[in-house]
């Protein structure tokens, strides 16, 4: 088989976004539309060029790819001389697979479909059949064969009640891609050079024009305003939440659910409403993560609860924790099996020792926790002194009181015990009372009468 190249049609300014940045950049998932788009063609191609224009630099350095060609296209002038401005650095030798910046749903699958015709006939175009056609070219058939694309805005009135439709995508030999695009003209309504025109071209010396139909619509949907970018956001979402499910994954509802990533999973988990998860995710066995939690690059193990309104990212959770309400868990943290992190506790960059609790209302951060240690209410390791951020340590069996402030570099040692509302500011030994607070006294109330 011929080496394909992608040429990746990205000029046009998506003014309708109304935004600051170039429309390719706008996100749906995980990814940019250019993002997707560019991940399906790499994963066919031998070599990917993009044509740029408005906002060219900006897309250029947000991708930093070396891999990526790319090609200026300083005045958009239509779709034809956008390809235009590729072929010079495409050999004759090759299948060119024209590809659109903001259609980022298209599948590999579809697209090996497409690039397979054009063995036999050189030209191969991907079309779609919608029940609303309005805007886009339509494919003229006669005797089920396809001779022309019609733009809308050229069209018969007859011709605009077609339904089939030009989705853009298309894959041409390159030799004969490069002779038709040399005898585009621009005398149509728009007065653009429109690449559509090759298709009449090869039926006129006597190709026969290959066709794929794709099934589902949300594939070659582009995306122009931020109405579309939703719309397609969704269904994207919906789809990957069905595969999920039929892998075994319980979604409570899969319309308020998100993954914008990876997300691993074991068998019996559960995921209640409006939970959100990015990056790489993976669950264990037998979890649940309740409603209005966000989950970001972590790995959750087996028998794991999370309660509602939990953040955790860049995380390790293990077997049997206990997370939340509100529990905030911060990057590199590693949670131990059967751990109680509880409500309004924050934790950061701290390893919690197997059987460790702690459950309310507290601050650990920069913490080496061992194992069966018991946080009291309003802990507070206090890890900065303004300038630089200091260690705790925690001994195997500590018992800290309510209402503790560990200053740290501190370390308190195994079995210790610290008294309620201690200020600890030098270490603590092991199998001790440590406290440090004001004894208290009771003063007989002195009353002074005023006059
Ligand atoms: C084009 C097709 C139409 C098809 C529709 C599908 C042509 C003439 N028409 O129409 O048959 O049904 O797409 O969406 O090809 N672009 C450039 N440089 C340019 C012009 C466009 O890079 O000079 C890029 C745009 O950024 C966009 C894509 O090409 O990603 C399509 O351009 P657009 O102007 O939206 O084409 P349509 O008029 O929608
Ligand atoms: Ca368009």
């Amino acid at each position: 088989m011929e080496h394909i190249n992608a040429i990746i049609l990205a000029a046009g300014k998506g003014s309708r976004m109304n935004a600051a940045k170039p429309k390719v950049l706008q996100v749906l998932s995980d990814k940019t539309l250019l993002g997707h788009v560019l991940t399906q063609a790499q994963a066919l191609c031998s070599q990917v060029f993009v044509v740029v224009g408005f906002g060219g630099d900006q897309v250029r350095h947000f991708f930093k790819d070396d891999s990526i060609h790319w090609v200026g296209q300083a005045e958009q002038l239509g779709t034809g001389h956008a390809v235009q401005q590729a072929m010079p650095h495409i050999d004759d030798d090759s299948i060119s697979l024209v590809l659109y910046g903001d259609v980022p749903l298209i599948e590999q699958s579809t697209l090996e479909k497409l690039t397979a015709q054009v063995q036999k006939s050189g030209v191969a175009l991907l079309s779609v059949i919608l029940e609303n056609p309005t805007g886009y070219g339509r494919i003229i058939r006669q005797n089920n064969q396809i001779q022309a694309i019609v733009e809308q805005k050229d069209a018969s009135i007859e011709q605009l009640k077609i339904c089939e439709v030009n989705t853009g995508v298309m894959a041409v030999d390159s030799g004969l891609l490069r002779s038709y695009l040399s005898k585009l003209d621009s005398n149509n309504t728009q007065g653009e050079f429109y690449l559509t025109d090759i298709i009449a071209m090869a039926v006129g010396t006597g190709k026969t024009i290959a066709s794929v139909i794709v099934e589902n619509e949300c594939e070659v949907a582009g995306v122009n305003d931020k109405i579309q970018l939703a719309t397609l956001e969704r269904a994207f979402q919906k789809n990957q939440a069905s595969q999920f499910m039929q892998q075994g994954l319980m979604l409570r509802d899969p319309a308020r659910f998100d993954c914008r990533g990876n997300l691993s999973f074991g068998q019996d988990c559960e995921i209640d409403v409006n939970v959100v998860l990015e990056g790489d995710v993976s669950i264990g066995n037998n979890t649940t993560i309740a409603p209005n939690c966000i989950i970001r690059n972590t790995k959750i193990g087996d028998n794991v609860v999370i309660l509602p309104n939990s953040l955790i990212e860049d995380a390790v959770i293990g077997d049997g924790a206990f997370i939340g309400p509100f529990a905030r868990i911060r990057p590199e943290s590693k949670i131990g099996n059967n751990v109680k992190i509880g409500n309004f506790v924050e934790v950061k960059k701290s390893t919690i020792g197997k059987g460790s609790k702690i459950s309310h209302l507290s601050y650990v951060g920069d913490t080496v926790m061992g194992e069966e240690v018991n946080i009291g209410a309003g802990v507070i390791t206090c890890n900065y002194d303004g300038v630089n951020k200091h260690q705790t340590t925690i001994g195997d069996g500590a018992f800290i009181g309510s209402d503790t402030q560990l200053v740290a570099p501190v370390v308190i040692g195994k079995n210790a015990l610290i008294g309620a509302g201690s200020t600890i500011t030098k270490n603590a030994p092991d199998n001790a009372l440590t406290l440090s607070r004001a004894k208290q006294s009771s003063l007989k109330k002195g009353i002074k009468n005023h006059d």
